[in-house]
């Protein structure tokens, strides 16, 4: 922890100076969800207490079963952001389209897009969880944000990062000039800085896949998994230690901090239509700002997912992020095996 107490409204004015052209609002605009960040870690961290545990009992748009911790994040960083006049529409995980600014209220430069709560299904099992975000510049010129605002390149992303609601809150954020962690004090209810330019390791430490969908992998995803293990005698290497959460942000965190590779591959349970799992907006694009702004790589097996352009919200990929030599390799397997 650096010795001078730098909270992370400070570091964004600190930022800011280093951006002439930003103005204030981009700066509030992260205030604002740092502070919808605070609320979520609160009710998450007594989710046991207050019966806010257990299924909503409705589905979203992804089929998936709501919980009540999705379903109260999503609800408290849309109310953080409708009334601003920071934004011109959001886009989140758990809405079926896009989110207008309600009506009456002024629409701002920016277009956020989020995944509430990420890792949800371990909620009731107390591990990690958290929140992804990304901030785009909108491409309309006025009036009510499109889904053409949503529909960008992770590579023109103005800003984006992550909340991790585990042993500690911590948020993670980059404007493209270096990835800067903070941990939340709850005692003054202050993120203050705690790892000020984060760079992945150049040694990676871990591999972190769902070895359970294995028989629904490509041939070269197999191969690139005995690679990683230390099995693959023509290119023989150190095995890597196997670490799977099963919330993205947990695992994502913990290869950016100790160096490794975080894979969710195409599922060819369909071979004739293999799916990603992940979506692409706002999960895998985000992350992958992030990664490369820490020195790494994400690609979705055949290129960068920066460079992807979503055709619609809730679109899905395969993702493989973290240490730029084993993104690279996980391509050239899947470009030689399939
Ligand atoms: P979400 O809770 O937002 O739906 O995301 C869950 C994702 C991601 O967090 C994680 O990496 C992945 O689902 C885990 O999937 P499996 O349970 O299939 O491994
Ligand atoms: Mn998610
Ligand atoms: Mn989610």
């Amino acid at each position: 922890m650096p010795e001078e107490i730098i909270t992370i409204e400070r570091h964004i004015l600190e930022q800011e100076r280093a951006y002439p052209e930003a103005t204030g609002v981009f700066t509030s605009l992260l205030y604002d969800i740092a502070l919808a960040a605070k609320i979520i870690a609160r009710e998450t961290s007594r989710a046991g207490l207050v019966q806010i545990l257990g299924l909503a009992g409705k589905t979203n748009i992804q089929g998936e079963a709501q919980m009540k911790l999705d379903v109260f994040a999503n609800q408290t960083i849309i109310r953080m952001n409708f009334y601003t006049g920071r934004l011109a529409v959001m886009a989140s995980e758990e809405e079926p389209d896009i989110i207008p600014i309600p009506e009456g209220y002024p629409t701002g430069r920016y277009v956020l897009v989020f995944d509430p709560l990420d890792g949800s299904s371990n909620i009731d099992a107390n591990a990690s969880i958290g929140t992804i975000f990304g901030i785009y510049r909108r491409r309309t010129s006025a009036g009510p944000g499109t889904v053409e605002d949503c529909l960008q390149p992770g590579r023109a992303l103005a800003a984006a990062g992550y909340i991790i609601y585990g042993s500690s809150t911590m948020m993670v954020y980059t404007t493209g000039n270096g990835v800067h962690g903070f941990t939340l004090d709850p005692s003054v209810g202050e993120f203050l800085l705690s790892y000020p330019n984060i760079r992945i390791p150049a040694e990676p430490k871990y591999y972190s896949t769902n070895q359970g969908n294995e028989k629904y992998w490509s041939e070269g995803v197999r191969r690139f998994t005995r690679w990683l293990q230390g099995m693959d005698e023509e290119n023989p290497r150190k095995p890597l230690s196997g670490r799977y959460i099963g919330s993205l942000v947990a695992d994502f965190h913990r290869n950016l901090l100790e160096g490794g590779i975080f894979y969710y591959p195409l599922d060819y349970k369909d071979p004739s239509n293999p799916k990603g799992k992940l979506r692409l907006l706002y999960e895998a694009g985000p992350l992958a700002f992030i990664a490369e702004h820490a020195g790494g790589y994400a690609s979705d097996g055949q290129r960068s997912i920066l460079d992807i352009v979503p055709d619609i919200l809730h679109q899905r990929t395969a993702l493989f992020i973290g240490n730029r030599d084993l993104v690279e390799m996980a391509e050239r397997f899947i470009a030689r095996y399939g």
